[in-house]
């Protein structure tokens, strides 16, 4: 038996290799080899061709290669019984929590803004907001969400998270917790910088609209680090017109890459990052996809397996 990766559009060289190193003994193949339909058990999945998961009989699990699963669950190739798994990895949590930090901190001290001057040349001082005074709201208290919520508290930032259900289990953690749709205006109302990290299910598709977006304090900041169709991208820039929000930091879009000519492109209040908030590092994850490989084999339950149901 064999796993396949079934990405394209991505040098798949490290993660061959990786994957060689953490599991000797498995078959490693890609699309670009002869691929011997058949023998295929397990597929590590971004950007798959569409189809090709029902020409493969002997597959019973197909890994994501990232933390989200959006791309697997929207195709409808996928038979019932395939289990899906996703990452769950330090690094990638330690990344977000990097990139937030390094984007909350910009708006902060107003460098949007102060690149926006520079390529016009223009010398004007702007007040800074500090660490203690900001309020920082997460929506999607899950393994990332969950571990950037816990690094800002530590740094002194106000922070809240939300959440789809209420309980976390453990104990009480350093930051407030809202949960469910009753939870959502008191956790907006408190909330100087919107963070989104939400998986994308049909719950969540558009829910950062005119709706949700207007409760935040006037002068608000987003952070979409989710998926783009998080976004209801004519709603979020009459808001940024009108100047109820200050700024919107898009990392994530729909599609990607983001088309030439998109008005987020040239809006002066939107920061766009191409999708690189926090990448999988193969040689991290490798372990955790051949753990799952070995598990198949010998039929344990396998880790990080997704509720198809809840969409994560
Ligand atoms: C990136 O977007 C991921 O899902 O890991």
């Amino acid at each position: 038996m064999a796993l396949l990766i079934t990405s394209t559009g991505k040098n798949l060289d490290s993660w061959v290799a990786a994957l060689k190193e953490a599991g000797p003994e498995v078959d490693i193949l890609t699309l670009e080899q002869d691929v011997p339909h058949e023998r295929i058990l397990m597929a590590l999945a971004w950007n798959h061709p569409p189809g090709i998961f029902r020409t493969l009989p002997a597959l019973k699990c197909i890994s994501s290669m990232g933390a989200g699963v959006d791309h697997l669950l929207s195709d409808p190739d996928i038979p019932e019984d395939v289990a899906v798994v996703r990452i769950v990895d330090p690094m990638l949590a330690r990344d977000m929590f990097e990139f937030v930090l390094a984007l909350i901190l910009g708006h902060n001290r107003r460098l949007p803004l102060f690149a926006q001057q520079q390529s016009r040349g223009l010398w004007k001082k702007k007040r800074y907001r500090r660490i203690r005074d900001t309020r920082v709201g997460v929506m999607g208290t899950g393994a990332i969400g969950h571990h950037v919520c816990m690094g800002l508290s530590a740094l002194g930032f106000s922070v809240s998270g939300w959440g789809r259900s209420a309980s976390r289990e453990g104990q009480q953690p350093p930051y407030r917790r809202h949960a469910g749709a009753g939870g959502l205006a008191s956790f907006l109302r408190d909330t100087d910088i919107l963070v989104c990290l939400l998986p994308l299910t049909p719950e969540t598709r558009g829910i950062l609209n005119r709706e949700l977006l207007s409760q935040l304090p006037r002068g608000g900041v987003l952070i979409n680090l989710g998926r783009g169709p998080h976004v209801v991208e004519q709603d979020l820039i009459a808001l940024l017109d009108e100047g109820h929000l200050q700024a919107a930091s898009l990392d994530v879009f729909d599609p990607e890459p983001l088309p030439e000519g998109h008005p987020f492109w040239k809006h002066p209040g939107v920061q766009l990052t191409p999708h690189i908030a926090s990448l999988t590092d193969p040689a991290s994850v490798a372990p955790q996809v051949i753990e799952n490989y070995r598990r198949l084999r010998r039929g344990e339950p396998l880790l990080h397996r997704v509720d198809r149901r809840h969409g994560y």
